[in-house]
């Protein structure tokens, strides 16, 4: 492809189906003139990034338009060099002559080494979490620690992380543009297509976000949207986070398009093209509407069924607490059903009942509901309230913590700032330290000392319920005149 340019800079149209494989480059050479003396550039070099260059060249052109110079650059794997790609010096333009073919192709064997092309050429499941924040070092690896665990549980592969510190939050830009070019590199090093934020982005970032990079930028307000849109199995649960989904994207939504410059600024995508976008916005709002009516009476439907089971008079017992902390295990032992129980974070999304004999056959309604998380990101919330709105009736809230997690503490803390926030604060509720087979002995006192009610299990061994279930029942019967209808 020869393109024409003019003195500033030239414009590279599309390249969308030239190889998108996230781990491979992108099977085209640039070779360019610069008129004038200097040899490759920063923009170039951001180029050979973030078009995914097999190479980049730069003939130099003197006055009288005589070739002079040549210089040309590639990418490099990862940690074989400090500097992502590989410079070299400018020769005689007649001395220039570079085996491309060759130098591509181990360079495309090392690439896909280090990325593992084997398990997954095209990779889309491997992904890099980059966390931008004002907050400590420290702070922010738990958190990605955290966004880690969500991306898997999404089912996706954590590649890599970045972790950048700032004084303060672009609200345009998350990253500078060198940032953005590091990650580029880190992604094709590591085979990554998706690059996930640890923190809500803003229409305004993610759009230039996505003008730097071809690969799918995700924050975490997406990543457990996506968890939810996953797991959710009752009509109401999907229209919940179809909701959340469709008012998430709505001002974000971006054409996408692909056509890149090379003027002056350097890369570029265009704006939004106004006549489409109004179109996927009005139907998207139609949508919206049309779940809110069926979402409507949905719940006057299942407030009916929940009247009839108050009538019936079986106490309902809700297991809540922080994701991950063992609540479906606890209900799977209690119960011997075997509902989603795995190590991967939010595994239970819709309440889900099961009944429950006590030795005195004095039966229970225990349901099951879905993990709670600290920073729920406000579009999240109502989706999440939702799939609460059971707890309302419980007489008996089981509030299950991960007692070996580092975090115990805070999380707990977590779960009652949204039972607070439920109107839930003064239902009865039992703690329930789980995973006391993992906790270590020097924790378990201090433990015991800071939650002194707390009843101390393991979900995967059933014995060590034993002293829950009487525990549970007093608690129950203490409680027989406190179950309130409240619709
Ligand atoms: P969400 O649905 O995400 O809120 O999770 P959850 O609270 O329902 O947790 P789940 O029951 O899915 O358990 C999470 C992981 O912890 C699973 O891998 C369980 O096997 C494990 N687990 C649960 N209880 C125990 C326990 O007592 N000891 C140990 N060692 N692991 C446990």
């Amino acid at each position: 492809m020869v393109i024409a340019g003019h003195q500033d800079g030239i414009l590279i149209p599309a390249m969308d189906r030239l190889r998108e494989s996230s781990g491979r480059l992108r099977g085209v050479r640039l070779l360019h003139t610069h008129l004038g003396r200097a040899c490759l550039t920063g923009e170039d070099l951001m180029d050979l990034v973030f078009l995914r260059l097999d190479s980049i060249s730069v003939l130099t052109v003197d006055d009288k338009g005589a070739p002079n110079q040549f210089q040309w650059a590639h990418l490099m794997p990862r940690n074989r060099d400090r500097d992502p790609y590989r410079v070299y010096d400018p020769v005689d333009w007649s001395k220039g002559g570079v085996n491309h073919q060759a130098s591509v192709e181990s360079l495309e064997k090392e690439l896909g080494r280090d990325g593992d092309v084997h398990k997954d050429i095209s990779a889309e499941g491997n992904a890099l979490l980059v966390s931008v924040d004002t907050r400590s070092r420290k702070e922010q690896e738990k958190s990605i620690e955290e966004l880690g665990s969500l991306a898997r549980t999404a089912g996706l592969n954590v590649a890599d992380s970045l972790i950048q510190r700032v004084s303060s939050i672009n609200p345009k830009s998350i990253l500078g543009k060198g940032k953005v070019a590091e990650l580029e590199v880190m992604a094709l090093q590591s085979n990554a297509s998706v690059l996930i934020f640890d923190r809500e982005l803003s229409p305004t970032q993610l759009r230039n976000l996505t003008s730097l990079t071809e690969r799918k930028v995700i924050d975490r307000t997406q990543l457990i949207l996506d968890i939810f849109a996953q797991r959710a199995t009752s009509r109401a649960g999907k229209l919940q986070v179809e909701m959340a989904q469709l008012k998430y994207t709505l001002p974000r939504l971006i054409k996408q398009d692909r056509a890149l410059s090379r003027l002056t600024g350097g890369i570029g995508g265009r704006g939004p093209g106004e006549t489409k976008l109004e179109l996927d916005r009005r139907k998207i709002r139609d949508r919206i509407s049309r779940i809110k009516n069926e979402l409507q009476k949905l719940r006057r439907h299942r407030q009916n069924i929940r009247s009839k089971r108050v009538e019936t008079d079986i106490p309902v017992v809700s297991l809540v607490g922080y994701t991950n902390a063992g609540k479906s295990t606890l209900l799977n032992t209690l119960t011997r059903s075997s509902i989603l129980a795995e190590d991967k974070l939010f595994a239970t999304l819709d309440p889900t009942s099961r009944r429950l004999r006590f030795p005195d056959e004095k039966e229970i309604v225990l349901t099951d509901t879905v993990g709670f998380i600290k920073d729920l990101p406000d579009d999240l919330r109502e989706a999440f309230m939702a799939t609460l709105e059971e707890l309302s009736l419980a007489r008996v809230l089981v509030h299950v913590a991960d007692a070996s997690h580092p975090e115990v503490e805070e999380q707990v803390n977590a779960v009652q700032e949204l039972l607070i926030l439920l109107g839930l604060q003064n239902k009865p509720q039992l703690m329930v330290l789980n995973k006391w087979d993992m906790v270590q002995d020097e924790k378990k006192q201090i433990l015991q000392n800071v939650f002194r009610d707390a009843i101390t299990v393991s979900a995967l061994e059933e014995k060590t319920l034993e002293p829950l279930v009487p525990a549970l029942e007093g608690m129950i019967i203490k409680n027989e005149k406190s179950d309130t209808l409240l619709y």
